[in-house]
């Protein structure tokens, strides 16, 4: 049996001491021949493993270089030295991995973002990444828990499809046809896909609701966790081409119902998070703190990390209509001063992230659950609002704005019924004969439901501070670049 060790976090938490044990990890730094910084990612905390003078050869003593992996054994002492409980005094090192301290790329030293972003395969071994990666998988496990301890059965929905489920175009095609342009095409010019490998157009799912809308249609109550992707063009620090998304959808719930489950879900997952991600939280909010030093003064956030997640827990989510938002952003001194770079002046207009954020970050300064937004820039499937005025139509939509991240959430109460459906799908041409399926739902014992999406990785930058969506995700994705 080769894997005989004990994991660091262990040992550091140890009360015992004055035992043999074996440890394996990286080397993080190694200080007068002497003091081996360990880390094997079970903690940002590395262990001292002292080397006895002599114990090792010169030639030896030269490969425990930064990066490099090793095996020690030895007894587990209380340290004198500053900074740490306990070290290992070992008895045996074995090197079990090079690395050339002059060209692995993670130096014992600040590295900028950027530069660990295009070292993503090596960045995992620093503390930044280290922390948020933990985090991260802390957070996926509280999602599983709490939808598992509510009863909702998790649903794997397709990633390859042949449906649109936005209706926003945003998609990457799937195919195994030629791109030399000898694919096959019908009389018009048009790709013929019927000898596709599917027999059909397909893309890469941009949400598994529309499936999940199916099963929730007999388990009740379900959800997904997957990837899911758009081809938007976006460049900025919230978007990616490739970002998991988890899809409650629950039937005989209204709008009403949705919101107070997103509320619970949200602050459920965060305080997992403060509870038994303490120390990488820490962590974060000390690397954000000095982060924000670089800042001016009205660009920092005001409020530290960790007080922030608190905050979140503690206090209810603001909830106001759309219209309502429109009023506040219009009479708004900003908008008065012309300070957005998109003013408000009239109702029906989509809202920008600097609107979000000055809603969330300024006006009410927590969470806000935006609802009932104009049908004309909603989803075909959202439950049309009844008693609107003509002009003024609109659906029982939900948005949750966070601060520091704008839309977090996005969800609503879906049509069902099939007359308004259909009318809804044909003014914004989303194909009835494709759809068949969802439409049977309503066909065959439709009911009031209800559910939303929740961008992992904005929940991921929200909980970690971290700024740029690119550096929660292990590899992202996004325009111009799919390395790793
Ligand atoms: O608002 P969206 O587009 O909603 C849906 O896809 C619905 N089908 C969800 C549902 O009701 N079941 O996306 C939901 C969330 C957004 O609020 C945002 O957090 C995240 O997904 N999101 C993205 N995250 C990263 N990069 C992108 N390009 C994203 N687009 C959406
Ligand atoms: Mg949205």
């Amino acid at each position: 049996m080769y894997n005989q060790r004990t994991k660091i976090k262990a040992l550091l938490s140890s009360e015992a001491t004055h035992f043999q044990t074996t440890v394996m990890g990286w080397v993080r730094s190694f200080r007068n021949n002497q003091f081996i910084a360990l880390n094997d990612g079970s903690t940002n905390n590395n262990l001292q493993v002292v080397v006895e003078l002599g114990m090792l050869d010169e030639s030896n003593l030269k490969r425990i270089t930064i990066g490099a992996c090793i095996r020690a054994s030895g007894e587990l002492l209380p340290s004198m030295g500053k900074g740490q409980k306990v070290e290992l005094k070992a008895s045996a090192i074995e090197i079990l991995g090079d690395s050339d301290a002059e060209t692995f790329p993670i130096q014992p030293k600040r590295h900028s973002l950027e530069f660990l972003r295009e070292n993503a395969h090596l960045r995992f071994r620093t503390n930044t990444f280290g922390a948020v990666f933990r985090v991260r998988h802390a957070l996926a496990f509280a999602i599983h828990q709490f939808f598992n301890s509510k009863g909702f059965v998790y649903m794997h929905t397709p990633v390859i499809t042949g449906s649109d489920a936005e209706g926003a175009g945003e998609m990457f095609r799937v195919t195994t046809l030629p791109i030399d342009g000898s694919a096959p095409r019908n009389e018009d010019g048009s790709i013929n896909f019927k000898s596709d490998f599917f027999g059909r157009s397909t893309n890469l799912t941009v949400s598994g609701q529309l499936e999940g809308e199916l099963a929730a249609m007999a388990f009740s109550e379900i959800y997904t966790f997957g990837p899911t992707f758009r081809a938007e063009n976006s460049n900025t620090p919230r978007h990616l081409a490739e970002f998991w998304m988890i899809e409650p959808e629950m039937a005989f719930y209204d709008l009403e119902d949705n919101a107070n489950l997103a509320e619970e879900f949200i602050k459920y997952i965060i305080r997992y998070a403060t509870e038994y991600c303490s120390e990488d939280l820490a962590f974060l909010a000390q690397r954000l703190e000095e982060e924000e030093k670089a800042l001016p003064q009205e660009k920092r956030s005001g409020m530290g990390l960790l007080e922030k997640l608190d905050f979140v827990v503690k206090n209810h989510f603001e909830r106001i209509t759309y219209t309502q938002a429109i009023d506040i952003l219009r009479e708004s001194n900003h908008n008065k001063k012309k300070k957005f770079q998109y003013p408000i002046d009239q109702w029906g207009i989509d809202l920008q992230s600097e609107h979000e954020r000055y809603l969330v970050e300024k006006h009410f300064q927590k969470p806000v659950i935006l609802t009932n937004y104009p049908a004309k820039i909603k989803a075909f499937y959202m439950r049309l609002d009844e008693n609107c005025p003509p002009d003024r139509q609109t659906v029982a939509a939900m948005d949750i704005l966070a601060p520091g991240i704008g839309e977090i959430v996005g969800g609503s109460q879906r049509e069902e019924r099939m007359d308004h459906l259909l009318r809804r799908m044909r003014e914004m041409h989303i194909p009835e004969k494709e759809l068949w399926w969802y439409l049977d739902t309503r066909r065959f014992g439709s009911c009031v439901h209800s559910g939303f999406g929740l961008g992992f990785e904005r929940l991921v930058q929200f909980v970690t501070g971290m700024n740029n969506i690119r550096d929660v995700i292990a590899f992202p994705r996004y325009p111009g670049n799919a390395e790793f």
